[in-house]
């Protein structure tokens, strides 16, 4: 049977992804309904209210988060206040700020991360219930899809000047999050979904003959292994983002209330 009661929805951040998810709650999905949305700049073309994140946390059953990382913990102490559910897309912002699971801990809700612009989560998360042996993630994206990364300004690299395929960082997901934090989302959902953040080991690759952004994950356990690549064409409201990422989010929400599920 499939679930009568409505949640009411708040989304914090309305840029590329989250007016995508935006747009497709106003078009309705069963089961939902969007109340409001919070950001710095509102979307005009938005016909929903905009609140602050606490009266948000406040009036909404369920809150999808589509900010910056460095924002997240600022959402998740307003959300975890009132015990609310939470839709993270920006996985990295567990690696980069611990407290966000300590604080979790003596909250009474959930932090649901949905699989983003990865592809392959599902079948990591049954692999390590056998034990994964290791982890590994290639993301290669145009040169401007890492402008403005630390990783990028710390060490100088000048993004215009890059002609081939390059290798701009290899090493685990937690120096991978600090260098790149608006990159390696999938990074850090597969080491939460895998062998946590220190194990997984992260590549970064730009390309300026590539068409879109490409992850490509490979993982190995006892019995099994598993590869799955990613190519998405990039948003063109955000070259960062890929629009798979929003779908994911639509597709979470569904499978929280249909009654026939594929997980
Ligand atoms: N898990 C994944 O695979 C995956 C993939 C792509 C993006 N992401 C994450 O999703 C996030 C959203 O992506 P996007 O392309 O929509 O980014 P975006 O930059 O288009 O949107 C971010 C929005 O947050 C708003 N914002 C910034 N600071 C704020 C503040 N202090 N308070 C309220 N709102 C604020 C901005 O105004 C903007 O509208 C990214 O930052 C990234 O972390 C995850």
């Amino acid at each position: 049977m499939t679930n009568t009661t409505t949640k009411s929805v708040g989304i914090a951040g309305t840029g590329a992804l989250g007016s995508a998810v935006a747009r497709t709650l106003i078009k309705g999905i069963n089961g939902y309904t969007l109340t409001c949305a919070s950001d710095i700049k509102p979307n005009k073309n938005l016909n929903i209210s905009y609140v602050s994140f606490t009266e948000m946390a406040q009036n909404c059953d369920l809150i999808i988060e589509t900010l910056p990382p460095p924002i997240v913990p600022d959402l998740c102490e307003k959300v975890f206040k009132e015990d609310k559910d939470m839709i993270m897309l920006s996985a990295c912002a567990i690696l980069l700020f611990p407290e966000i699971l300590e604080r979790h801990k003596r909250v009474n809700s959930r932090i649901l991360v949905p699989s983003g612009a990865l592809a392959g989560i599902d079948g990591v998360t049954a692999l390590a219930q056998m034990g994964i042996k290791n982890a590994h993630i290639a993301s290669t994206k145009p040169p401007k899809g890492f402008s403005n990364a630390p990783y990028i300004i710390q060490n100088n690299i000048n993004l215009n000047k890059i002609k081939e395929k390059t290798l701009l960082f290899s090493g685990n997901a937690l120096d991978a999050a600090q260098g790149f934090p608006a990159n390696v989302n999938v990074a850090a959902t597969l080491s939460i979904a895998g062998i946590g953040a220190e194990k997984t080991i992260v590549e970064i690759w730009a390309d300026p003959n590539a068409i879109g952004n490409c992850h490509e994950i490979k993982v190995e356990g006892e019995f099994s292994s598993i590869t799955a690549k990613v190519e998405n064409i990039p948003d063109p409201a955000n070259p960062k983002s890929s629009m798979l990422a929003a779908q994911s989010i639509i597709s979470l929400l569904k499978k929280l209330n249909e009654p026939l599920v594929v997980l």
